[in-house]
């Protein structure tokens, strides 16, 4: 795009951003079953897009210029704090801020600098390592459970030595949805004096309302002994807008190892909470305004509303051919893998039929399989989603696993990929049929296939290149 010589009416903006949406998953509708949550009420959503608009040109870089910032900031941490065990807290970005300002507490608790560690289960976000690349901070991975997949207690405790500074625990962890023991995981820290962050920016704002629509949810948050941070992320169930999370600490000196301050230029003073400095209030105004749309008996109605799709989906994929469950998740996040049809195809024949479904690579001994979040809309789909799961398998398994050409993996296991340019990287890929420069319906199978092939620090190259490609 050039910048237009003349300023364009907002008609004309509308209807070229309606068209450059056009190959976008849609955000409503409960089809997309990652990346969007949806409650099925439209006039929550607008309230939230009305409050978001209202504080759109807030800075909440200044919190003494603008105080409704304040008020509200107070209002939904303490609201999360109110559900989630008490503490202190911060409102963020997202679930990696969050996880960034907890790691970063963690690092800056330590007494004298130092080399500082992490013990991080293998099913823990990114956004740990995230975290840990940009703090400086070393990860130690503890495997988990083959079979149930939560955390190994054990490994966790043998991990900890005396550079420790933050032990992690998920409720859930995002790729099989199951909640890790957290009051083991914590008292083991708690024993050797580190902390431990507690990652549910799932399941903070959903584990709760499951629990009391009937679910069984061992206890997780600050008011287990131990804990001392934890993450929520309200732009997932708690269906706000994007930019939407907080970060509790036990102890409120913890979370003043979060915060910056610099007084070290002639300009004016910075004081941040977050990792952002300047930004929009608006994500604040929508989280506040969707928590007041809902209220408790609201979220509670989508609480057993999404407990009843989720039981649903894993009796139902239980029952297809060919499909297992794995293992057995308290939360709404469902993964299910197959030994006799390839995943990667059933989700691109699950996307011709019009639904996405979220494709997971095999990773510490943890098999390829596809993951569904299930959320406050889903209920009134969950039959059409399980015919669809059964007819793409069904397609799946006639299609057969996707044939890599001879050398493939070997080929770009191998690599110097800083030897080639972005174009050379693009030929490549269209040279074994891969268009990255596409849209619409991508056939995402192939390209599945050759990264779940690689080991993890290859398929990372690669999918640094492939996002330099495609803003290129
Ligand atoms: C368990 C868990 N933690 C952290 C995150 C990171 O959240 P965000 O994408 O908001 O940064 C996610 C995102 O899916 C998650 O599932």
């Amino acid at each position: 795009m050039s910048l237009p010589e003349k300023g364009r009416g907002i008609e004309e903006l509308l209807a070229e951003i309606s068209r450059l949406r056009q190959d976008d998953l849609p955000v409503r509708g409960g089809k997309v079953t990652a990346y969007v949550y949806d409650t099925g009420r439209p006039e929550v959503h607008e309230a939230a897009a009305r409050a978001y608009f209202e504080m759109l040109e807030v800075n909440t870089l200044d919190p003494t210029a603008f105080p409704s910032v304040v008020e509200m900031e107070r209002q939904v941490v303490g609201a999360v704090a109110g559900l989630l065990g008490g503490g202190s807290g911060i409102f963020t970005s997202g679930g990696t801020e969050s996880i960034m300002l907890a790691v970063k507490a963690a690092r800056d608790s330590r007494p004298a600098g130092g080399p500082a560690r992490m013990v991080v289960p293998v099913t823990a976000h990114p956004a740990f390592h995230k975290a840990a690349h940009y703090l400086g901070v070393a990860v130690d991975a503890v495997p988990v459970d083959p079979v149930t997949f939560r955390a190994s207690v054990a490994a966790v405790e043998e991990a900890i030595t005396s550079d420790t500074v933050l032990v992690v625990a998920s409720a859930p962890s995002y790729p099989q949805g199951v909640v890790d023991p957290v009051a083991e995981i914590a008292a083991v820290a708690a024993a050797r004096g580190v902390l431990c962050h507690v990652d549910a920016c799932v399941g903070g704002w959903l584990l709760p309302w499951l629990r009391e629509a009937g679910a069984q949810v061992p206890p997780f948050d600050l008011s287990v002994p131990g804990v001392t941070s934890i993450s929520c992320d309200l732009h997932k169930f708690g269906y706000s807008p994007k930019g939407a999370s907080v970060v509790l600490f036990a102890d409120p000196a913890l979370r003043r190892r979060a915060y910056f301050a610099s007084a070290a230029w002639p300009g004016y003073t910075v004081i941040n909470a977050t990792v952002q400095s300047s930004k929009s209030a608006g994500p604040l105004g929508g989280a506040w305004a969707t928590f007041q749309a809902l209220g408790r008996e609201g979220y509670l109605e989508l609480g057993r509303a999404t407990l009843a799709a989720a039981r649903r989906l894993r009796e139902g994929i239980a029952g297809i051919p060919g499909l297992r469950v794995l293992g057995d998740p308290e939360s709404a996040l469902v993964a299910f893998g197959s030994a006799e049809v390839d995943v990667f195809v059933l989700s691109d024949e699950a996307r011709r039929r019009g639904w996405f479904l979220q494709p997971q690579l095999s990773y510490a001994g943890i098999p390829a399989n596809i993951h569904v979040t299930v959320t406050g809309v889903t209920l009134h789909g969950v039959e059409a989603m399980l015919e669809v799961i059964a007819e793409s398998a069904e397609a799946a398994r006639e299609r057969g696993p996707v044939t890599l050409p001879d050398g493939l993996v070997e080929l770009v296991a191998g690599l110097d990929l800083d030897a080639l340019d972005d174009a050379a990287f693009g030929e490549l890929a269209a040279s074994v049929g891969v268009d990255l420069g596409g849209s619409g319906q991508p056939e995402m199978a192939v390209v599945n296939a050759v990264l779940d092939a690689l080991p993890a620090d290859r398929r990372e190259a690669v999918l640094v290149r492939f996002l330099s490609v495609i803003y290129t």
